[in-house]
């Protein structure tokens, strides 16, 4: 279990709680997703490698530490990985973005790839996959090996609420990856949405539905 890092802090929690409300609108919503996204970034990012550099300041020359953008792929599982892209490159602006398109069949619940384009090369880069949901941990597991597939070894994957079920499922198919969790749901339900979840969340930050 020490693969997977809940997030625990209030001002998430509290957040969190925002989004749930069937009565947060698209714009309130989306900001929220981004914020939490930047505070889960904060906690995601602390063994970000760094590199000395030569910084003059106004008493002296020092080596001093800073990140290497070069460093790091943001990858969202679309549609709803998008809305907490903005929230990840507000902590490291120079980050690369990849994407990968998948959608859940509504009856099987399995996922389908429509698109997948990543940074390249990948397999020297920090790669943080996010998707505000993980249900089944069908979407997840694909997109990962994906990535895998393409040459990424340093997998980190960020979702604002996990299930159970899907997070069972992704520590179990991929064991070495890192995952943070904003919060843990009850279960899923016959429709494989999480509860008490938030609803569907591509459709919450786009408006659609
Ligand atoms: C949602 C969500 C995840 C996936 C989670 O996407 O954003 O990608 O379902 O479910 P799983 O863990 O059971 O795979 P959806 O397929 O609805 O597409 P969208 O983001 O375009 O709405
Ligand atoms: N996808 C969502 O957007 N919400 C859920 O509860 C499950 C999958």
């Amino acid at each position: 279990m020490d693969k997977i890092t809940f997030i625990d802090h209030p001002l998430v929690q509290h957040k969190i709680s925002l989004l749930r409300d069937k009565n947060t609108g698209t714009n309130e919503f989306r900001i929220l997703i981004e914020e939490i996204s930047t505070l889960m970034g904060y906690e995601a990012l602390r063994d970000l490698p760094v590199e000395n550099v030569e910084v003059e300041t106004p008493l002296e020359r020092c080596e001093t530490p800073m990140i290497s953008g070069k460093k790091l792929a943001v990858v969202p599982i679309l549609r709803a990985g998008l809305g907490m892209v903005n929230g990840i490159l507000a902590l490291v602006p120079t980050a690369k973005v990849g994407h990968i398109g998948l959608y859940r069949d509504e009856e099987t619940h399995e996922p389908h790839e429509y698109f997948c384009k990543l940074p390249s090369p990948i397999d020297q880069r920090t790669i943080v996959v996010t998707d505000p949901m993980l249900a089944t941990g069908g979407s997840a597991v694909a997109a990962i090996n994906f990535i895998k597939q393409r040459g990424g070894k340093n997998i980190k994957f960020m979702c604002v609420i996990a299930a159970p079920e899907g997070l069972k499922r992704l520590s179990e198919a991929h064991p070495d990856i890192q995952i943070y969790v904003g919060h843990l749901d009850r279960q899923l339900n016959e429709n494989a949405y999480i509860c008490p979840g938030l609803g569907d969340a591509g459709d919450r930050i786009f408006g659609t539905k």
